[in-house]
Parts: C-alpha cells; structure tokens; sequence
C-alpha cells in the first residue's frame, strides 16, 4: 500500500531533496524535519499548496523528532552529517539521532522507515563514521522491526560534494593529488536512483526488514574518476601520488581548523574500497536500473 504521509528527516539536503520531490509527484503528502526549516522552504515547490509541510526538527532532541512523526504512515531517515562538532558527534547523530526517529516512529505507529546508511557501514570498525553507521542500524533495526536499511556508496549527481569538489580542483590546481596510489575502488551511485529506490520501498510491502546495497553499473578507482572529471572540465593535469601517511599528517594539522577542508577520518575512508559486497539486495531487486556517472556527469560538470 501506498504511504499517505511519509515524514523525511534531512529532507532538505543533498538526497534528502529528491526524495521529497519523487514522493510529491506521486501524491504523496511530506513532512520535511530538519534543524532549519526556514531554510528548506524551496522544497514546497515541488508539491502542490499544502502538500509539503515543514516542521522543525533536531534527531538529537527526541522531542522534536516525536513532533514530526506525528501522523506519518512512513518515516525516512535521510539526515546527513559528515564533520564531527562538539557535541555533534557521529555516535549522536547516526547512532542516537537514529535511534531517536526509529523509536518515535515506531511510537507514532508508522507502518514503515527507511533508514538510509552507507556502504560498508560496520559497528566493529576502526574508522567512527562507518562505526557510527554500523552501530546506527542495529539500533534502528532493534527500535523499530522491519525497518529497511539503504546503503549507498558515494551519491553522485548535480550538487553533490564528491565529483563537484575534484572538479573545483582540477579547474584551478596545476596537479592533482591522489590519496595514495589512486587505487581504492568506488562505486558511485546517481542520487536519482536512491531517491527512485525510497519511493519503490514504501511501494513494496516485501521489502521490510531488508538490507539494500546501492551502488552504480560501474566500478572505478579513484585515479580512474579523477580522470573522467579532467575529460569532462578538459583540463591536463598531473597526477601526483601521495602516500596516505602525508595524508594523515595534513589531516592532523587541519584538526585545529573550525572547519576543516579534510579530516582524519575522510583520509581513512579513501584507504578502504567502498563497492557492493554481494551478500545482499541491490538496485536491480527493486526494479532500478542504476545510471552509470558517464551519463550524468555531462549534465552538471562542465
Ligand atoms: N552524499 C553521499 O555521497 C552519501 C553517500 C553514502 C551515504 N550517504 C548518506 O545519505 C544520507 C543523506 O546524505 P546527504 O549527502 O544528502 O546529506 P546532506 O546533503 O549533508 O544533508 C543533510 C540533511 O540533514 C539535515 N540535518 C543535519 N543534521 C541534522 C539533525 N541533527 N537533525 C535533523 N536534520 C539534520 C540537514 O538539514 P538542517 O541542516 O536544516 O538540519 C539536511 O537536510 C546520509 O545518511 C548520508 O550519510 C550519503
């Protein structure tokens, strides 16, 4: 059955936002929680008057989050959070904030939550991010049976940081770095297609309690992307290796920063492969055909 309301915390960022603009051409009606709803008054353009509400919310403050679920059939978790701030920490908002929305929506008696994760998401590893993941979705899954975990790996598409922020450098830095050897290999996934997978979820009652791994048609390394964006800005630059260990001395360094343009815990990500594993469901099991970066890239880099 068809969700009528569908509550979608993040729902004003980078995914968070197609996500809204699929389920409002289906019919469906939105609430978007997130901190500053002032600012994610654009969205209420994509649905007809009335049919995306804005509401205050902070994942941290349970409170709040009670206030947002409150007559949603569906709940999506979409709330991002990259750089850890004082109290704003990976375990506060991937972990408790989690927490926080799955139980709430359990309370509010919601058929449904997407819990959006990330590939490779693990309560074991070394690196907090993907720890906080990890320890993320055994607290969703605990608080609320039957939740559906997307994992995607990096999300591409107009707006988005990864392709975005290389191509910045290949325009205006005479060399371009690589973290390492440029081996780690990624499977990008077009946000498109995550925000199709959200909607063909609520659509599909089978799909509860499953875990889905999105990622793109193709499997590159990081070297090999980096390029693909020099073809697309048609720029010639270097390719310079850098071992990761010059990598996690800068990082160090940029820990004083308030705002630093790299973290330590971003260098550790780019050591491991991030690409689907296998052992669960994909795009394809949901009827997705994923959109390989060839195609899209063209649409917003030039
Ligand atoms: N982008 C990628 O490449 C990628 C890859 C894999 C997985 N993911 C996952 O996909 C999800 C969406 O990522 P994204 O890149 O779209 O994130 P994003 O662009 O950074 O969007 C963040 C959203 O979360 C809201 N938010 C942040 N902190 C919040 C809090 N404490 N309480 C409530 N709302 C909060 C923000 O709005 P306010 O600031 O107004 O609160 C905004 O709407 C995340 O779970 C992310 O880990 C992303």
């Amino acid at each position: 059955m068809a969700s009528k309301r569908v509550t979608v915390f993040g729902g004003s960022g980078f995914l968070g936002r197609r996500i809204v603009k699929c389920l409002a051409a289906e019919g469906t009606e939105v609430c978007v929680g997130v901190r500053h709803p002032e600012r994610a008054s654009f969205l209420q353009r994509f649905g007809r008057d009335g049919q995306i509400e804005l509401a205050h919310a902070d994942v941290w403050d349970e409170s709040t989050v009670a206030q947002a679920v409150k007559r949603s059939d569906s709940v999506i978790n979409a709330v991002g959070h990259y750089v850890e701030k004082g109290p704003a920490t990976f375990d506060a908002i991937h972990g408790q904030g989690a927490l926080h929305v799955a139980r709430q929506a359990r309370q509010a008696g919601a058929d449904r939550l997407i819990h959006i994760s990330g590939l490779g998401a693990d309560p074991a590893s070394d690196s907090p991010y993907v720890r906080a993941r990890g320890i993320g979705e055994v607290l969703v899954g605990e608080a609320f049976e039957g939740v559906t975990i997307l994992r995607p790996g990096v999300i591409f598409g107009a707006g988005d940081s990864f392709f975005n922020t290389l191509a910045g450098m290949a325009r205006q830095a005479p060399v371009l770095p690589l973290f390492g050897r440029g081996r780690t290999k990624l499977q990008p996934v077009f946000v498109g297609n995550v925000a199709e997978a959200c909607v063909k979820v609520l659509a599909d009652p089978s799909t509860k309690g499953e875990v889905y791994e999105l990622g793109g048609p193709r499997v590159y390394t990081y070297k090999a992307l980096v390029r693909l964006v020099l073809e697309q800005v048609d720029r010639r630059r270097a390719l310079v290796p850098i071992p990761f260990l010059v990598w996690d001395t800068l990082a160090a360094f940029m820990a004083v920063l308030p705002n630093p343009p790299l973290t330590r815990d971003q260098v550790k990500l780019m050591k491991r492969d991030n690409v689907i594993e296998g052992t669960v469901s994909t795009l394809e099991d949901l009827g997705v055909a994923p959109v390989a970066v060839e195609e899209i890239l063209p649409t917003y880099i030039e």
